[in-house]
């Protein structure tokens, strides 16, 4: 079995608020969509720290705020920049065009 990386339409990029977040299902992965400072990042949905869903955090600069503990990753990098997180969240190429956001999720082939 091969795994095939390839960009799937996630959502409309509408769906998205600006300094917001929007979650999806992308090839059986869980992610959360993100608009910070004009730019669209896609990682992981759920919190590094205890699997609380990121779509419901808090997004300012390129930060995504978990609500429950306040774990703090950037969003360009999945990188843990606060705690009580350490590990890092998995991160995903985006592509914009028009009002479509596709994102790079491998997949099972
Ligand atoms: S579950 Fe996210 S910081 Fe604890």
């Amino acid at each position: 079995m091969t795994r095939a990386t390839e960009f799937v339409r996630a959502c409309s990029l509408s769906d998205v608020p600006e300094q917001g977040t929007f979650g999806v299902e992308v090839n059986g992965t869980s992610l959360v969509i993100i608009r910070s400072a004009g730019e669209v990042f896609a990682l992981d949905e759920f919190c590094t720290h205890e699997d609380v869903s990121l779509v419901d955090g808090e997004i300012y600069d390129h930060t995504v705020e978990c609500w429950l503990h306040g774990s703090c990753f950037d969003v360009r990098t999945g990188k843990p920049t606060g705690p009580p997180a350490t590990r890092p969240l998995s991160t995903y190429q985006v592509r914009v065009d028009g009002d479509d956001v596709y994102v790079a999720v491998p997949a099972m082939t």
